[in-house]
């Protein structure tokens, strides 16, 4: 190919000046839709050896980012495995979890240096789109507070210096925010998906059962969409749409797969399958060839199987 003499970022920023139909679509519909996944902590429970556990919540955090997902829940599925401590294993989950979503540049103030960050290093960066550079000129900037005084409010959003605004906003130092960088205040952490279509990383929460990841759902009117997954699901081969939804949930089992779950939940005692739980109840890679496949597998695989559904129905 003929070289057209631009730079790199010359070229990025021609791509992005035309966006194609189906990158408008997208950002158009995920403006009003949110994508959730909850996983079975148990998921970790056979990993040994130092930083495992880091990597496989790393390539679970990777593949929300990949796949837009709004929300990661951790359920802690109460194994009665010996030396098994669910709790233990969740709270690491949801620590790594947002630590991964964390900008950089926030890291050191927001996550002080402890044990069950030692290994963090073997976990890639996700590299999302909330994740700035300096140089990057943004409409949003994910900040902490520095300093409040007299109605200005100082936060460092990763440049060379603290930025300040005018803000009445009840806040402290310390805090997370995000940041509109043309207007000079502080936006709900939802502002740059619902206003700009712009993906914003994953909130976080730890639930106790699968009822709860339901019940508590953070998004008004609840989850209209339920897929439970499984190899004794449907087969997604034969799922011709999914229906229109605005709030999605995705949820996972762990080694002893969702029927275990489920049958530790007690608000769901009377339910006896999985499928009378879920909306669908999926088997996204139907003629597997393996045996098992793996939580972690089974995350970027189903995303990937439904993500024409996510923007497209
Ligand atoms: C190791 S598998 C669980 C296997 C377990 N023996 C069972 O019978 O369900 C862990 C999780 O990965 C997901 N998974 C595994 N195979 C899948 C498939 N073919 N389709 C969809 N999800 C699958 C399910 O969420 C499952 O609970």
């Amino acid at each position: 190919m003929k070289s057209t003499g631009e730079s790199p970022d010359a070229k990025r920023a021609k791509i992005h000046e035309k966006p194609s139909a189906d990158a408008l679509l997208s950002v158009k519909k995920s403006k009003k839709r949110t994508i959730s996944i909850a996983v079975c902590a148990s998921m970790l429970e056979n990993l040994k050896g130092e930083g495992s556990k880091h990597r496989v919540i790393a390539q679970i955090a990777r593949a929300a980012a990949i796949f837009r997902v709004n929300e990661v829940i951790v359920v802690d599925d109460a194994y009665k495995n010996p030396g098994f401590d669910s709790s233990k294993d969740s709270n690491l989950f949801q620590l790594i979890l947002e630590y991964l979503d964390c900008p950089q540049y926030l890291r050191k103030s927001l996550f002080p240096m402890c044990l069950e960050l030692k290994h963090i290093g073997v976990a890639p960066p996700l590299d999302a789109s909330h994740h700035v550079r300096m140089e990057d000129e943004v409409p949003y900037r994910e900040g902490i507070v520095t300093r409040v005084s007299l109605g200005s409010v100082w936060l460092d959003v990763g440049l060379h210096e603290d930025i300040k605004i005018e803000s009445r906003a009840e806040v402290k130092q310390g805090l997370r925010v995000t940041v509109n960088m043309t207007e000079k205040s502080i936006v709900g952490p939802d502002t740059p998906r619902k206003k700009d279509g712009l993906y914003w990383g994953y909130r976080t929460r730890v639930a106790k059962s699968i009822s709860e990841v339901i019940a508590l759902c953070p998004f008004e009117k609840g989850y209209d969409m339920t897929i439970g997954t499984s190899e004794r699901g449907e087969s997604i081969l034969e799922l011709e749409a999914l229906g229109k939804f605005r709030h999605l949930l995705i949820v996972f089992g762990g080694p002893k797969g969702l029927e275990h779950a489920l049958e530790q939940d007690k608000a769901l005692t009377q339910v006896k399958e999985p499928k009378n739980v879920f909306d669908k109840y999926l088997n996204t890679c139907p003629l597997q060839g393996s045996r098992t496949i793996r939580t972690e597998e089974a995350v970027l695989i189903s995303l990937s199987a439904l993500q024409k559904y996510f923007w497209c129905s």
